[in-house]
């Protein structure tokens, strides 16, 4: 079991959880982060951090796109373990739907 990143971090990528997480398992994408499953503890201290409310724990169902997508990008991304500037559109992006669709991005982040 692990902890997954979903839909409403696109474009919001506040960073508060990365800040929390005792075994640094974020990975940094162009527009979200996403949890590497293998990492991950499962401790749950990120979840209660993100103002989006896009952490999720991957027992909850209809969640097998996100854990996919956390798997294969963490694998791709570079390692973040410090908040960076939160993107100064992000409370616009909040809520808002088809964000896989319309503006994930498989683009790298640049890390830290
Ligand atoms: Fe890190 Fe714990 Fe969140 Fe997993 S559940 S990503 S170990 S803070
Ligand atoms: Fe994303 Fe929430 Fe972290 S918006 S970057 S999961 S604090």
């Amino acid at each position: 079991m692990a902890y997954v990143v979903t839909e409403q971090c696109i474009r919001c990528k506040y960073m508060d959880c990365v800040e929390v997480c005792p075994v640094d398992c974020f990975y940094e994408g162009e527009n979200m982060l996403v949890i590497n499953p293998n990492e991950c503890i499962d401790c749950g201290v990120c979840e209660p951090e993100c103002p989006a409310e896009a952490i999720v724990p991957d027992t909850e169902p209809n969640l097998e796109k996100w854990s996919e997508l956390n798997a294969k990008f963490s694998a791709e991304w570079p390692n973040i373990t410090v908040k960076g500037e939160t993107p100064p559109d992000a409370d616009e992006w909040k809520d808002k739907p088809n964000k896989l669709e319309e503006e994930f991005s498989e683009k790298p982040g640049s890390g830290n």
